[in-house]
């Protein structure tokens, strides 16, 4: 089997660890950079055989890969299969002139930049390196070597931000033109030193979150921007010389393609198996030291959980999704009834097939009306 269209590689290295990050980070450790390439590039060697030739997308994110010794950044990026759309995720503080034509030669089409905010006592609270200059000094960086699709990420819901933050916020992207952007809910998990340290604030900004995304969504769009799943934002075709300026990386887990993934923390969801290589990196060293795969959770897809998953991906885009017999299993037929006179969903036909969309209205309420179109799983 050789039809895996997309690849996604991780990168943990961080200069330091970001209180509201739950990614699978690794601060510091120079002098290990090399040999987790070295590891990447076994672990490839190990899968290759699933991977379509050539891909359709790569996606290198992290951590912060471009914090990674530019050396072994670059001797990463020569040894990728090659692919039509290939993703790096950039943090504003390592951008430098070197960095961007590095990474424009080794053939990066897109670039993905953490600005998060640009408002300065916003970015102290989430522990950023970055401050406002930083993030549009490292826009104009990337575009100075030709970058022709830049994505920000930004948050929403932070520790103090206020509507007024957030109106700043887009007004600031937004005069920087990017080709995309993706505008995230900060998500605290319980526990944390940063839940710790906000908690009562992150009570009210909880509280504040459909406001937020409702002001962003509009805003957005009344920009000229596609708001194509529920949290990116695409410049319109009409407004991109015709360009489909979509994540194809992403439109392919929303879709439920299979994607192979490498590296620590990495998922792969393959021919109706899903594995999680578990995020030591000394364990993952040390197997891919012996040419062997890396310590990892396996976990096989029943048709249920498969259809269950590509309902609630599907349903963020805004395209219909056309409704095959397994889709038809998983929906509440009275549930479908009651959210379509609510307004929520549009039945709809895509050629002889139904199909689905979320309503404006079903999509700002996002997951739980397609929670409710769940059907009861048989016992
Ligand atoms: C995996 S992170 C890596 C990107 C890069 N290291 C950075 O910090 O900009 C990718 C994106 O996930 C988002 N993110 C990280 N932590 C988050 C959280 N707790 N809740 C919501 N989004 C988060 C941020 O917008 C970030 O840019
Ligand atoms: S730089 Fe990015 S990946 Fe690293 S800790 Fe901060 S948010 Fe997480």
């Amino acid at each position: 089997m050789s039809n895996v269209q997309h690849l996604y590689v991780h990168l943990p290295f961080c200069v330091h660890r970001c209180g509201y990050c739950d990614f699978v980070t690794v601060v510091g450790r120079a002098g290990e950079h090399g040999s987790y390439v070295d590891a990447l590039l076994a672990e490839l060697e190990l899968e290759k055989n699933v991977l379509a030739a050539p891909l359709e997308t790569v996606f290198v994110g992290g951590g912060t890969p471009t914090f990674t010794e530019l050396g072994e950044l670059r001797r990463l990026l020569d040894a990728l299969p090659p692919a039509s759309e290939v993703t790096v995720e950039a943090n504003p503080e390592t951008v430098t002139g070197e960095l961007a034509s590095l990474l424009e030669e080794a053939g990066v089409t897109r670039i993905s930049l953490g600005a998060q905010s640009f408002q300065p006592q916003l970015l102290d609270v989430l522990e950023r390196q970055a401050g406002p200059d930083a993030v549009r000094r490292a826009f104009h960086t990337l575009r100075d070597v030709e970058f022709d699709n830049i994505s920000l990420d930004l948050l929403y819901g932070i520790p103090g931000q206020s509507p007024a933050d957030l109106d700043a916020d887009l007004a600031e992207a937004l005069a920087l033109a990017p080709e995309h952007l993706s505008y995230y809910e900060l998500e605290a998990k319980p526990g944390t030193r940063f839940t710790h340290a906000h908690g009562d604030e992150l009570g009210r900004q909880a509280e504040a979150m459909e406001g937020y995304f409702e002001q962003a969504v509009e805003t957005l769009t009344g920009a000229g921007y596609r708001w194509y799943e529920t949290a990116n934002f695409c410049l319109a075709p009409d407004r991109a010389g015709g360009r489909d300026l979509r994540s194809h990386h992403n439109l392919g887990y929303w879709r439920a393609s299979d994607y192979l993934g490498v590296g620590i923390g990495a998922v792969s969801t393959v021919g109706g198996v899903r594995w999680r290589n578990l995020p030591s990196l000394r364990g993952y060293l040390a197997a891919l030291g012996e040419g062997v795969a890396p310590p990892r959770e396996v976990e096989p897809l029943d048709d249920d959980t498969r259809a269950r998953e590509r309902l609630l991906l599907g349903l963020r885009l805004d395209e219909p999704l056309p409704l095959d017999a397994g889709l038809a299993e998983v929906i509440d037929r009275s549930a479908r009834e009651r959210l379509t006179r609510g307004g929520l969903i549009e039945p709809g036909h895509i050629g002889a097939a139904d199909s689905l969309a979320l309503t404006k209205r079903g999509r700002f309420l996002g997951g739980g009306v397609t929670v409710e179109l769940f059907a009861d799983v048989p016992e």
